[in-house]
């Protein structure tokens, strides 16, 4: 035998020469929840997380950052009282997200500040696009008005100082819409991080718990993506950046590895992954029971994210993963 692959993993330094895949924490994005409140309240649905007040918001964000974490993404729980079904609280100047945006920027200007873009949290109806009831008693999601409303929102976003706006709304021609918007605007350097590949997922259930969020009638399966699908992700990626997306998104993570492969095969532009809340959640409750070394196992989740193509991951880990790598 003189084909003995085990010499290339003898010792760790051996190892440690060989290995393909390595986690910083600059390859992290740490999703933040917030709220109106000017208490920092932890999330029920979603044990180590917190829906955090502006202060509090700010304050973790730094330490997010001085971990070497370069970015985060807001995600708000508004008010019952200002949910509309016509999402209007969405561009809202002194809304929670921009004056979180302005609080963030004034106190870490190097920190990217990414935002959602989708109506969700604004609508009465908890869905991503605005929804219309036709005659026989079923509900639409009306693309081309949505879209309107989602180059407000953005612009909205752009101008309270965002870095990027990520449109996790999954219509059809929304990133041409908000490229335009925003360049007419004078807002040509704001990026736009695309939720191309988003399906129509059960792992995001903790999420929507943690902002009450969740659809009030009905699914969004006209609007993500089926988990069958594998090509129509190409499709859609290819579409985004046609219509100029500066990354493209592939979300849930685990469970679409092979997405997340196939479409940095089909692109030049970077990748990002979401690990979504039910990922961390099968994680962190199995962790709890002692079945798993949670440390270990989401450390491993992360780099096998990485491996298959992601050049960086949305994660609820982002904070505590980047004080794993740096001990
Ligand atoms: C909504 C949005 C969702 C998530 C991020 N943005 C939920 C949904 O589409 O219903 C899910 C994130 C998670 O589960 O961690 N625009």
């Amino acid at each position: 035998m003189h084909l003995r692959p085990r010499r290339n993993r003898r010792t760790p330094a051996i190892r440690a020469l060989v290995r393909e895949t390595t986690l910083t924490p600059a390859d992290f994005i740490q999703p933040l929840f917030l709220h109106e409140g000017a208490e920092d309240v932890a999330i029920e649905s979603m044990p180590g997380c917190t829906r955090w007040s502006l202060e509090g918001l700010v304050k973790e964000a730094g330490e997010v950052h001085a971990l070497g974490v370069p970015a985060v993404v807001l995600f708000p729980a508004i008010a019952d009282s200002l949910k509309t079904s016509g999402a209007e609280e969405a561009w809202n100047p002194e809304g929670l997200v921009p004056r979180a945006i302005r609080a963030l920027k004034e106190a870490h200007p190097g920190l990217c500040v990414i935002t959602d873009i989708a109506l969700d949290p604004y609508n009465a109806d908890g869905h991503d696009g605005l929804v219309e009831r036709e005659p026989d008693g079923s509900l639409v999601i009306l693309n081309d008005e949505t879209v309107e409303c989602l180059c407000r929102q953005a612009l909205c976003h752009a101008e309270a100082g965002a870095d990027i706006v990520a449109p996790s709304d999954m219509m059809d021609g929304r990133v041409a819409l908000i490229r335009h918007s925003l360049d007419s605007e004078s807002f040509e350097d704001v990026g736009i991080l695309s939720y191309s590949a988003k399906y129509a997922s059960a792992f995001y259930g903790p999420f929507r718990g943690a902002l009450d969020s969740a659809p009030k009638e009905g699914d969004k399966k006209t609007y993500q993506m089926d988990p069958g699908n594998a090509r129509e992700a190409i499709r859609e990626a290819s579409l985004d950046e046609a219509e100029g997306a500066d990354m493209i998104m592939v979300k849930p993570a685990g469970p679409y590895l092979d997405i997340i492969a196939r479409i940095r095969e089909s692109t030049v532009l970077p990748v990002a992954a979401y690990q979504v809340s039910g990922e961390y959640l099968m994680i962190e409750s199995a962790a709890a029971s002692g079945w798993i070394d949670g440390r270990a196992v989401a450390l491993e989740s992360l780099i096998g994210i990485k491996r298959a193509g992601a050049d960086m991951i949305l994660t609820y880990y982002a904070k505590r993963a980047a004080e794993w790598l740096r001990a």
